[in-house]
């Protein structure tokens, strides 16, 4: 009985410093393996992206887009000069992750600046968002 109460509190433990302090589940930004990307030509996607990228309606408040942070490279770290996948300050301490791509730095910011919820993993917004933060990522180590 005792082992097992220990089992269950180490358990819950483990998940709170996980989602304690702010901290984002795993799964949430993790492609399922099931789950194939939109495909499309990434001409039109990076177009589409650019788009999204200052479109309010993807945020809980309707108030923030991706631009809101992020206009003119603002709140990219020295790390946002490396080609996907890299690590990410932010994505490491909510998350752990070692590295992470373009498409879950996406539904990173999604879920936590911007406090809503993943896009499906097939859509045609997160592959259109991912291009465009490849493109971006090109030119922002072009630029350094
Ligand atoms: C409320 C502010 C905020 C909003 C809105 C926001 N982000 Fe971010 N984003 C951040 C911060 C802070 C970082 C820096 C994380 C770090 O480097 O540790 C970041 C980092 C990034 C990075 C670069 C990380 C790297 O080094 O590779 C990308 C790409 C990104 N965000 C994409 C997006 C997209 C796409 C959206 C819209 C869906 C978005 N962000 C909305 C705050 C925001």
């Amino acid at each position: 009985m005792k082992k097992i109460i220990i089992a269950l509190l180490s358990v819950s433990g483990i998940s709170l410093l996980l989602t304690g302090c702010g901290g984002i589940e795993a799964d949430l930004v993790t492609r399922p393996a099931d789950v194939s990307a939109f495909s499309s030509e990434d001409q039109d996607l990076v177009a589409l992206g650019k788009q999204y990228w200052s479109d309010p309606s993807l945020s809980s408040s309707g108030a923030l887009s991706c631009n809101t942070c992020h206009m003119n490279n603002a709140a990219f770290k020295d790390t946002f000069k490396n080609s996907y996948p890299h690590f990410v300050q932010m994505t490491k301490a909510k998350s752990g992750f070692e590295e992470v791509d373009a498409e879950q730095m996406v539904q990173f910011c999604l879920v936590a600046p911007m406090k809503t919820d993943p896009l499906p993993w097939d859509s045609k917004k997160l592959a259109a968002l991912a291009a465009y933060t490849e493109h971006l990522q090109k030119a922002y180590a072009e630029s350094r």
